[in-house]
């Protein structure tokens, strides 16, 4: 085997993502479904783009416009991209006639067939089937073979000395003796282009299934000397997702590979099987995450954060050395400064949080900017909302803010302001100013003797 890939020869990947999936017992089409907060079609799509894909053919049902969507929507503008529609599921082998006969140039090169919905499979085995392919021997197919512990209806792969290929049998079609075979055809496939080209139209649906089975070219191959071989993944990597059921041990999975490769790269979690991360989650180093943390898409923690227990995250940034949690919500559009802290049951949302300061308890901070070093009191709330329109808060430097203070927004503080405890601050504040909004209070003089008694007397 040669160790690279043939650089002058350019890839095209064609993921097959036509079918529904009624078993998802849902609306979505199935690779709409998310694993890690992400749509499975941008996982497989990830895929391709890793091994440098020159173009990609989405294949896609009737009315699947969110699938095209979700696709283009993470395709750089160097990779060629091609979504086509295929009106009629008859198969496999039907779906790569389509996806190449909607093109008008025929490509030479190498093309790999990949599944929308089995979005797990490691970048570096697809690229071992490329490394595969460039053999010299190998002028047919690199099928992707794996051993089930159940090897039920999967195509079984007949092989020969030396790793040859014979032909994929699909279960249907398969003889007693066939069956018995324990090696089977995750679906995936790399061809040389060409003989794809050649030989596409000789597949024919004279089968159990009357499908177009792609699965036919090995033996086509074959009858023309072309020879081909397979390599061999574990049954998680080919999981194919068919049910709700086989997407949640996907998602486990790829929390594991998740949490894995962040620990890999400096995160320390205490208790790692209960912190769930998102595809896109970025973390920087000597971060602590302690149990029970939810990181949801679109979040960026950098070097020193330390996110306490039963914290949730979404669409924020966590600058160095800040403190989160525990009971921490920090929701889309948050940007916690360096070495501020966000204490238990406190919301934020589409505010900026400045360096060094602090909202430590019960408060909800909206459309809010919190100036440097600034400390809020607890249970202070900005209302940001009056029903039909959303308006900022906007808060100095160094600020000092008494516990229960309610800003009514449009509001602006000044730096270095004070505002009483339980004030309603619906007026703007000068710097250095004290804001005081509340009854003064008044004591009456053994008031509380004549209370008690004349409950007493009730
Ligand atoms: C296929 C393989 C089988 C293999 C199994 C692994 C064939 C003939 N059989 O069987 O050897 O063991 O996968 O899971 O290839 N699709 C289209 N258009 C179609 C048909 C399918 O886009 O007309 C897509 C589906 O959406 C899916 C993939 O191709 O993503 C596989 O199709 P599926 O019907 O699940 O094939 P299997 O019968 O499972
Ligand atoms: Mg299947």
């Amino acid at each position: 085997m040669t160790n690279t890939t043939d650089q002058n020869q350019s890839l095209t990947v064609i993921i097959l993502a036509a079918g529904m999936g009624t078993r998802m017992k849902s609306s979505e089409p199935k690779v709409m479904h998310h694993i890690a907060n992400q749509p499975m079609i941008q996982r497989v799509i990830a895929s391709a783009l890793t091994l440098k894909a020159d173009r990609i053919i989405t294949v896609i049902g009737p009315d699947m416009q969110q699938v095209a969507e979700a696709a283009n929507a993470v395709i750089p503008e160097d990779c060629e991209h091609h979504i086509v529609v295929q009106k009629d599921r008859l198969g496999t082998g039907h779906a790569v006639k389509v996806a190449l006969e909607s093109l008008d140039t025929q490509y030479s090169g190498k093309l790999l067939v990949l599944y929308g919905d089995t979005p797990l499979i490691h970048a570096e085995t697809l690229q071992e089937m490329l490394f595969s392919l460039d053999q010299d021997h190998i002028n047919g197919a690199v099928v992707l073979g794996f051993i089930p512990e159940d090897a039920g209806k999967y195509g079984r792969l007949v092989v020969g000395e030396e790793k040859r290929l014979d032909a994929i049998i699909e279960y249907k079609d398969a003889s007693e003796a066939e069956r018995v075979i324990k090696l089977c055809n995750s679906g995936v496939m790399a061809f040389h282009a060409d003989v794809v080209y050649n030989n596409i139209n000789k597949i024919n649906n004279q089968n159990a299934s009357g499908e177009y089975y792609l699965t036919d070219m090995i033996d086509i191959l074959v009858q023309q000397q072309k020879q081909s071989t397979y390599i061999e993944a574990s049954e998680e990597e080919v999981m194919g997702i068919n049910d709700k059921l086989q997407l949640s041990q996907a998602e486990a999975i790829v929390q594991n590979r998740l949490r894995e490769r962040a620990m890999l790269n400096g995160v320390s979690m205490v208790a790692p099987e209960t912190v769930f991360l998102s595809e896109d989650t970025r973390f920087g180093r000597d971060i602590i995450i302690h149990p029970h943390v939810v990181i949801g898409k679109g979040v960026s923690i950098a070097d020193g954060v330390v996110i306490k227990s039963f914290t949730h995250i979404e669409k924020a940034e966590v600058h160095d050395n800040a403190a989160i949690g525990p009971y921490s919500r920090l929701r889309p559009g948050a940007v916690i400064g360096k070495r501020a802290g966000i204490g238990n049951f406190v919301e934020v949302k589409n505010s900026t949080i400045a360096d060094e300061a602090k909202v430590g308890h019960l408060s909800y901070i909206g459309d809010a900017e919190i100036g440097y070093a600034t400390n809020i009191g607890a249970g202070t709330i900005t209302c940001n909302y009056d029903g039909y329109h959303k308006h900022k808060t906007i808060i100095g430097e160094s600020a000092f803010i008494g516990s229960n203070t309610i800003f009514v927004a449009p509001v602006t503080v000044g730096n270095q302001t004070l505002t009483a405890a339980g004030s309603v601050i619906t007026k703007d504040v000068e710097t250095n100013a004290l804001a005081v909004s509340r009854n003064p209070q008044r004591n009456y003089q053994e008031k509380a003797i004549d209370i008690r008694k004349k409950k007493m007397c009730d």
